[in-house]
């Protein structure tokens, strides 16, 4: 577990940290409009750290699960995820990665056949992210975030928090997304469900074509430890649809 210590000016006051929280994006699939929309995020609130909150990777070619077969196999896949994450990498080069479950599926399918660790390739290493500290959790400013692998729920960050006894930041559940508090006699705090930034178009997300909960396409920000909950609109005609406007015999109209 990593704990930042609180930084401290030259003046001896204290230096809060302002972070910028990335939803599960599941590359090569994330929402085209996601990335521009946490970089207006950052300039926006005037950010100086950024974690991304796990599930950078969607390994959908690398499962226990059966792959769609109209998906990119494992090295197309990883072709396409690379490209993407040297986007991110190069918007925000200094960054926190708490590992989702999705990231960790070559590890977990080495694991069951009895394959250590060591063996394995670190992650900044496969996807070349030098700046980039991939880890299981981290705390800053006595907030605790982490993927959120296993939490469940209606309000599964603020379960999370209420277990720990600590304000907590999670990804994970993609139709969950919010601010929660909770409050006792000596101590309040909050779990924040960052949401995500996928295309839930993409094939690789075919099997929730059905359900009526849809992915809530939204990011966090953490300013001294206070949470703030931005959703991306991006609905039909909203700043960060993925809508193209096109023209048919001369009017332009919009399209999702
Ligand atoms: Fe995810």
């Amino acid at each position: 577990m990593f704990i930042l210590p609180v930084a401290r000016s030259s003046f001896g006051v204290t230096v809060m940290s302002r972070v910028l929280v990335i939803g599960d994006i599941h590359e090569p699939v994330s929402h085209p409009k996601y990335l521009q929309f946490c970089q207006d995020l950052y300039e926006a609130w005037d950010c100086n750290t950024v974690v991304f909150i796990g599930d950078l990777l969607d390994m959908h070619a690398i499962s226990f699960h059966a792959a769609h077969p109209d998906c990119p196999g494992p090295s197309d896949e990883y072709e396409l995820a690379y490209a993407d994450v040297q986007k991110w990498c190069e918007a925000f080069p200094t960054a926190w990665l708490t590992i989702g479950n999705h990231d960790a599926r070559p590890m977990r399918l080495a694991e069951s056949v009895n394959i250590p660790a060591k063996y394995m390739r670190n992650y900044a290493e496969v996807w070349d992210t030098p700046r980039w500290k991939w880890v299981q959790d981290v705390t800053i400013d006595g907030v605790y975030y982490y993927h959120g692998t296993g939490c469940t729920g209606k309000t599964p960050a603020l379960n999370a928090a209420t277990a720990r006894m600590t304000s907590t930041v999670i990804g994970h559940c993609h139709s969950k997304s919010g601010v929660g508090w909770g409050a006792g006699p000596t101590a309040r705090i909050f779990g924040m469900d960052v949401g995500c930034g996928i295309d839930g178009a993409a094939m690789n997300f075919a099997y929730g074509k059905h359900l009526l909960k849809k992915p809530i396409l939204s990011a966090g920000v953490v300013l001294d430890g206070v949470p703030y909950h931005e959703i991306m609109p991006c609905g039909p005609k909203e700043k960060y649809s993925k809508a193209a406007r096109i023209s048919i015999k001369g009017v332009p109209i919009w399209a999702e």
